[in-house]
Order: C-alpha cells, then sequence, then structure tokens
C-alpha cells in the first residue's frame, strides 16, 4: 500500500496557486486547483523551472500550470504538455486530504 506523507496544511496553499514541497528526496509542486491538490514534480522538463512557483492559466485549462521560466504549460492531472518549450511530461503522484492536512505518495 501506498504511504502518504503529510507535506501541507490546507489553507496553506490557496486556491489556484502552488507551493514547492519536500517529500523525501523529492521536490514537488503542490497545486491547489479550486479546492482539490494535484501533486507533480517541481522541475520544468525544458530547463528546470520551478513549476511550484508558476501559476495557474485558464487560458490553457482550469488546470493548467505554467513554468515561471518560459511559459511551458502543464495539465496536474497527467502531467501532459499543453504547451512547449517543455519537451516531456511531468510525473504526477498520488494526493489526499485527511483532517485539513494534504498528503502526497511518492511510492
Ligand atoms: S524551464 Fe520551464 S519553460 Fe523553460
Amino acid at each position: 500500500m501506498a504511504r502518504f506523507i503529510e507535506v501541507a496544511r490546507v489553507e496553506d496553499v490557496a486556491p489556484g496557486t502552488a507551493t514547492v514541497v519536500q517529500v523525501g528526496a523529492a521536490e514537488l509542486a503542490l497545486v491547489n486547483v479550486n479546492g482539490t491538490f494535484f501533486a507533480i514534480d517541481n522541475e520544468c522538463t525544458h530547463r528546470g523551472g520551478f513549476l511550484g512557483e508558476g501559476e495557474i492559466n485558464t487560458d490553457w485549462s482550469d488546470w493548467a500550470i505554467e513554468c515561471p521560466l518560459h511559459g511551458s504549460v502543464f495539465d496536474v492531472r497527467t502531467g501532459e504538455v499543453l504547451n512547449p518549450p517543455a519537451p516531456t511530461p511531468v510525473r504526477t503522484y498520488p494526493v489526499e486530504v485527511d483532517g485539513g492536512v494534504v498528503k502526497v505518495s511518492t511510492e
């Protein structure tokens, strides 16, 4: 069974924003889309921009996060690239919310 690690409290990440969280050795971007949390790799596959410092860009979709460096856009639900220059998707991770605590599994 996957082990979920506490990474934030629900109120730490406002809807429509993202933050960088640490899960063991992995650095992830935790994104709040209208109250639903998603976790993806923090590093953009283009040149390593921090997606946890990016912004939701609703021009692409409600689930689109834009890299702050050169504008690549990823779907936080699937990791899919919606807009280049990122060449490949990012990984996504399971998230659960339990009593106001957001937990992520990287297993
Ligand atoms: S590092 Fe993300 S778009 Fe270049």
